[in-house]
């Protein structure tokens, strides 16, 4: 992200100056993928008497930063939900802001992206989406591909159900083709005509603005997430609100299905 992922520290040129990871986090028990519902922009601005879209563009600010703190604290995937399939059905105002405002982003922190080591991918039914998006997204992708960096998705008309049965139906057109043995089919088979394939499920999703709800959200992949929920507004998702997540996950004791190594 132009002046995003790196801060300038005008001593040292252009190279990035890293966020330490804050003392009382044990850099060896962190995430490894931290997923975000961003929630809370219209309320951020109503409370301040400006337009909800207002909302919005701060909370590209949000996002930027917590990009940035999670690439310099070693985690190694963000993944956010920036529209869902149901988002449509919003003023058509504020759904072209939003589409306007995308574009606007991604073109003006690509460069930034690809000099962070980002690589950037988008999940979601991206067909839907304006020409011109699609046509950065599949850019931004390709410029990215080969990064080495954090791992960042942007869940665009994304939808947690649709995306099931659009991983059932690719399977079933595979078994019609006879390619496919139905008796194949497990859940790493599963797991690989998702949007997500080849990425790690998140191990914290995160939401704000105190709803307790998932909102047809990565609804496969957060199967064994810790859910961090907090009264926070997204524009006001900051560094110490990053650490309270981070310092919750790491309280918890992360069981699988299986019992307390301590239990009898
Ligand atoms: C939810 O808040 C937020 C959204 C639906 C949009 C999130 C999008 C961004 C933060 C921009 C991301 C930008 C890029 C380039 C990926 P809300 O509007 O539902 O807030 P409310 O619940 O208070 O009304």
């Amino acid at each position: 992200m132009s002046r995003a992922l790196a801060t300038s520290d005008p001593s040292q040129g252009s190279r990035p100056v890293l966020q330490a990871l804050p003392a009382d986090l044990d850099p060896t028990r962190l995430p490894a993928h931290v997923a975000v519902i961003m929630d809370g922009n219209g309320r951020w601005a109503r409370r301040r008497n400006l337009p909800r879209v207002m909302g919005h563009r701060e909370g590209v600010e949000a996002l930027k930063r917590t990009l940035r703190l999670c690439s310099d604290w070693g985690i190694g995937a963000l993944t956010a939900y920036a529209f869902s399939t149901e988002n449509w059905s919003r003023p058509g105002e504020e759904v072209s802001f939003l589409m306007a405002l995308f574009e606007r982003v991604l073109a003006r922190e690509l460069e930034g992206l690809e000099r962070e080591q980002v690589r950037i991918r988008f999940f979601g039914d991206l067909q839907q989406l304006p020409t011109g998006l699609q046509e950065l997204i599949a850019s931004a992708e390709a410029r990215t591909a080969n990064n080495v960096g954090i791992h960042f998705n942007v869940c665009t008309n994304y939808g947690g159900r649709r995306e099931l049965v659009r991983a059932a139906r690719r399977l079933a057109d595979q078994v019609a083709r006879g390619e496919l043995d139905p008796a194949a089919i497990d859940e790493a088979a599963f797991a690989a005509e998702l949007h997500t394939a080849g990425e790690s499920d998140p191990d914290l999703l995160i939401r704000t603005s105190g709803e307790q709800r998932i909102s047809n959200f990565l609804l496969w992949q957060l199967a064994y997430a810790e859910l961090h929920v907090t009264d926070v507004l997204w524009p006001d998702f900051d560094a110490q609100s990053l650490t309270l997540a981070l310092q919750d996950y790491q309280g918890r004791q992360r069981r699988f299905g299986g019992v307390d190594p301590v239990s009898p």
